[in-house]
């Protein structure tokens, strides 16, 4: 009796404690967190004139203003420690604090990298045993986004100490007073969706890294195709929520491994998600049309809508895949994918789709309204493409 009671009032605390976590990290992120990464256009050349440029940028074409506020810094940015450990910039960046102030005075907040390994992924320094001096020295420059790869982890921790290892730095965080964005990177290893908000995880990655093809023929190890990720992430919807989201890694869009139509496939699908919309291209030299996918503001309104739920799959007809997500509001918004290698006629009874009749439809491409639908919606989507609609009653 009394063991059962401990046990109860144990997990009271728990949950206590897991909820406010969640509270907690509901006042930074309580939307999917927006913005630009480094990494998969530039890799290790990034530096401080880079990212000047991309804030520059972002602010005179609209992205600022459309939401994408974090401008984060990835790996190789990291020098050596100090005579107190204290970690410092390469020579790639001058001066961390003075560019976070620049960032700021621009309207936007900037994310930096690390691991919990002694190495980051591309061979860096890491934050092993300086975590929380390493909190600190971000809070200091300004820092208001970590994400934080497993990498050389696996060296000194077992797999199993991960929600330990990354509690350490999420406390850690908390620790310094400051609002920073906590991302993991652990490529979704031991079920991190169960963890990860507990940790005081905002966003966690769900998959190994993103590869700017559709779908890759060959075996490659950790990475992927933007499909292979991006339809399979069913099952986790009920994991994601204000404060605490799934990452299926970073947008490729406009990188120029996949055709346009499939960057809108791969936008759209991310919308859907409530997945973190981090630009992964040069934005100082995009294209007219990468320009309009990622700032399409009404599928942008979809990823950012404040119920925060996650799409999932809701009806298979004639090949097509229909993702279903409930907005604040009351509407629904419909994605209608074609995976396959030819275009196709999709005819969507909407009580398939679990709607009531006569809906009114918005095409959220072509941003017309389609009037009222009595029971059953008639598209062509082309191959490999999408058609997203917004439905109200
Ligand atoms: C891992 C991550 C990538 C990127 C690189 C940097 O592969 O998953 O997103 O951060 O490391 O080295």
């Amino acid at each position: 009796m009394r063991a059962a009671q401990c046990l109860a009032s144990a997990s009271m605390l728990l949950l206590l404690a897991v909820s406010t976590a969640v509270a907690q990290a509901g006042d930074i992120a309580a939307t999917p967190p927006m913005g630009w990464n480094s990494w998969n256009h530039f890799q290790s050349r990034v530096s401080d004139t880079l990212i000047r440029e991309t804030a520059d940028a972002m602010a005179a074409n609209g992205m600022r203003d459309a939401g994408y506020v974090y401008i984060n810094i990835d790996d190789t940015w990291e020098g050596k420690r100090d005579a107190n450990g204290k970690i410092t910039s390469n020579e790639k960046f001058p001066d961390m604090k003075a560019l976070a102030d620049y960032v700021h005075s621009k309207g936007f907040k900037l994310g930096i990298y690390s691991s919990p390994g002694p190495k980051t992924c591309a061979g860096y320094e890491g934050s092993y045993q300086h975590e929380a001096q390493d909190a600190q020295t971000y809070a200091g420059w300004g820092i208001d986004y970590l994400k934080y790869d497993w990498c050389s982890a696996s060296t000194v921790y077992r797999s199993d100490a991960m929600p330990a290892v990354y509690k350490k730095m999420g406390d850690a965080l908390r620790a310094t007073g400051r609002p920073i964005v906590y991302s993991l990177c652990q490529y979704g290893q031991n079920n991190v969706w169960e963890w990860g908000a507990a940790a005081g995880g905002n966003l966690w990655r769900t998959t190994g890294d993103i590869i700017d093809k559709w779908r890759l023929s060959w075996e490659s190890g950790w990475g992927k195709g933007m499909a292979q990720i991006g339809f399979n992430q069913n099952g986790l919807d009920r994991y994601a929520g204000p404060g605490h989201w799934n990452d299926p890694d970073m947008l490729e869009v406009g990188n120029g491994g996949m055709s346009d139509t499939e960057y809108h496939t791969h936008f759209s699908l991310w919308c859907l998600l409530a997945a973190p919309l981090l630009a992964g291209n040069d934005i100082a030299h995009m294209t007219a049309e990468t320009k309009a996918i990622l700032m399409n503001r009404e599928l942008i309104a979809v990823d950012q809508d404040p119920l925060g739920k996650q799409a999932v799959v809701v009806t298979q007809v004639n090949n097509a895949q229909v993702y279903k997500k409930p907005m604040a509001d009351g509407s629904s918004v419909l994605g209608i994918f074609n995976t396959t290698e030819w275009g196709i006629n999709v005819t969507l009874p909407w009580r398939d789709a679990g709607l009531a009749n006569d809906e009114q439809v918005r095409d959220l491409w072509s941003h017309e309204d389609l009037g009222r639908v009595p029971e059953t919606f008639k598209v062509r989507v082309p191959s490999h493409g999408v058609v997203v609609i917004r439905v109200r009653q």
